[in-house]
């Protein structure tokens, strides 16, 4: 068994099955034992994955192009942070120099106070550690973690908390007997988190994920583990080893957001946001620079980017509507 396996073991062992929640983020985020923790580097071409963010410059370039059309329609701001939540290896540090740019990830940088400009993210939101549920005799129960005969098994529990029942409700659609769902209440946090800090501005979040009407497609859930680049449904074996990811539920992220003060600009796919950002200048700047071997290779990013990655990924812009010194900040648990 794994380190982090042990450690879950022992806590399974003393308190019995423990939520979902906290398996996850022991698996992924334990100080020592933590797959986001520990010394050997996740990413790229000898880790587990690849993100849209290590397809450096296109990626990069192209995304600064985005911010800084933001920058402009609020009339060149003197002051602009971009806040990067999530920041991994910090790819993106080159591309947002021309701003205040804020890396915040677990153990690096902290989300600054009262800010102008914008929070970026990419994959973040599907990193954060969720509860898991499933729908049976007409309520929605806790799928804990349990052991037996030395291996993590799911286990059906109580009923969920009234947090995650209202989630539930709220975001999916009508729920049905035996289907799985997932409720990300770290995420509303983290939302909430963001319109607090943010005094005027976008939310830029970068992810794959479903709307309310999108999630009839995913009965079992959609949690996914991550392992030398090949994906599995088990995401119970191997903890501290493999990658675990939630698909994104958008509706929560634009519901819970417009509960805390921010408003859907655009909800759209990576490719769509891509093609826009780099249209005025009809992509000089994203792939000029350099010789014909330097833009070879970036043309290969920008189709990996538009046709590899650009349908399976969404953009979604939100800004912020309401300040505190503006009105009423009404708060919403979800
Ligand atoms: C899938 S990685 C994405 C990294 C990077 N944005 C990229 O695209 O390559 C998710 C990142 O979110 C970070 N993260 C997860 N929970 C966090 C938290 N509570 N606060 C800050 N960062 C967090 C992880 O440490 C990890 O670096």
């Amino acid at each position: 068994m794994t380190p982090a396996g042990e450690l879950l073991a022992a806590e399974i062992w003393r308190n019995g099955p423990i939520p979902f929640r906290r398996f996850m983020d022991v698996a992924l985020y334990h100080p020592e034992y933590g797959y986001y923790r520990r010394v050997r580097d996740p990413f790229g071409k000898r880790g587990d994955f690849f993100t849209a963010e290590q397809i450096q410059p296109v990626f990069g370039i192209l995304m600064a192009a985005r911010i800084r059309e933001l920058y402009r329609e609020m009339g060149e701001p003197r002051e602009f942070t971009v806040v990067e939540v999530g920041a991994g290896r910090g790819e993106m540090a080159e591309a947002f120099a021309a701003w205040n740019y804020v890396a915040v990830d677990i153990d690096l940088g902290a989300m600054p106070e009262n800010f102008t400009g914008v929070v970026f993210s990419n994959e973040f939101f599907d990193a954060l550690p969720v509860d898991a549920a499933v729908y049976q005799n007409g309520a929605f129960h806790e799928q804990r973690v349990a052991m037996a005969d030395g291996v993590f098994r799911w286990h059906t529990g109580e009923v969920v908390g009234a947090n995650a029942d209202r989630y539930l409700r709220r975001y999916y659609l009508p729920p049905e007997e035996g289907r799985w769902y997932e409720v990300n209440l770290e995420a509303v946090a983290w939302l909430e988190r963001m319109a607090a800090a943010l005094t005027k501005g976008y939310v830029l979040s970068v992810d794959y994920g479903f709307t309310r009407a999108e999630s009839v497609r995913f009965p079992a859930g959609t949690l996914m583990g991550y392992r030398r680049h090949t994906a599995r449904e088990d995401v119970l074996s191997d903890a501290g080893l493999r990658d675990i990811t939630a698909h994104v539920n958008f509706t929560a992220l634009q519901e819970s957001g417009a509960a805390c003060g921010f408003t859907t600009v655009r909800f759209e796919t990576l490719a769509q946001t891509l093609l826009a950002a780099g249209e005025p200048d009809q992509f000089a700047a994203a792939l000029g620079a350099g010789g014909a071997a330097e833009e070879l290779r970036r043309r290969m990013q920008l189709k990996t980017l538009l046709f590899g990655m650009g349908e399976t990924f969404r953009v979604l812009l939100q800004k912020k509507t309401e300040g505190r010194e503006g009105g009423e900040h009404r708060r919403e648990k979800p």
